[in-house]
């Protein structure tokens, strides 16, 4: 039976996309594309870095993407844009269906955990200013491995945390590397695919539960054992 769910947060909780206003404001029509490919080499970094067994802040890989991000566009910012931008991620909306959603969860009975790639200062500051962190029992960052997901290592630590056996925790991910990292370290795992046009990936592994947001989670997760 799950007694406790781990949330990821940038893509799950947080919507990234929430800094699209401000990085149109700077660099126009092309802030799409940045958008894009600031996510996706924030991520490869943390990849890189976690095969490097090269640990830096998430901030940092999230500072560095957005510099390549803009010079792939052959748009150069200087310090004063990328702290502007860097700001603005720092402190971005949660999804509407978020809040409800922790809510009913924690009625039920259920202990919540963030879980990220964030540092815990930066998540912290993230749930306060989305006005959640009330639903959590504790936030849980790979930086006290100084590891990233999907390393094994990260899953181990959240499991430790929440001092549970593998088989009572739930994983809650919209990033199917972490699903899939998350269920190779034995835990439960629900994919929130927020994006129809989204897909996973074909490494022949099924998510225990696939959500279309988080509403109605609650039900869903709770029914994973039956
Ligand atoms: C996380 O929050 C990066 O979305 C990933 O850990």
């Amino acid at each position: 039976m799950i007694k406790a769910v781990a949330f990821d947060i940038y893509g799950t909780l947080i919507d990234t996309q929430g800094v699209l206003g401000q990085l149109t404001q700077l660099i126009g029509e092309k802030a799409v594309d940045v958008a894009k490919t600031w996510r996706q080499k924030q991520l490869e970094y943390s990849f890189r870095r976690g095969l490097m067994r090269d640990y830096c802040d998430f901030s940092v890989c999230t500072r560095q993407a957005l510099i390549f991000a803009c010079r792939e566009q052959l748009i150069e910012l200087d310090s004063a844009d990328i702290q502007v931008l860097m700001d603005a991620y720092s402190e971005l909306d949660a999804f509407a269906d978020v809040s409800d959603a922790l809510e009913e969860m924690v009625s039920s009975g259920l202990h919540l955990y963030a879980f990220s790639n964030g540092s815990k200062q930066a998540v912290e500051r993230l749930l306060q200013h989305a006005d959640v962190r009330e639903f959590f029992t504790e936030v849980v960052s790979v930086e006290s491995v100084r590891s990233f997901k999907p390393a094994p290592e990260v899953y181990y630590h959240l499991l430790n945390v929440c001092a549970l056996p593998s088989a009572e925790v739930c994983l809650v991910s919209s990033n199917p590397f972490d699903v899939l990292g998350a269920m190779n370290s034995g835990l439960k795992c629900a994919w929130v695919n927020r994006d129809s046009a989204a897909q996973f990936d074909p490494w022949g592994i099924k998510p225990h539960v696939v959500l279309d947001g988080l509403t109605g989670a609650c039900h869903k997760l709770q029914r994973l054992d039956v």
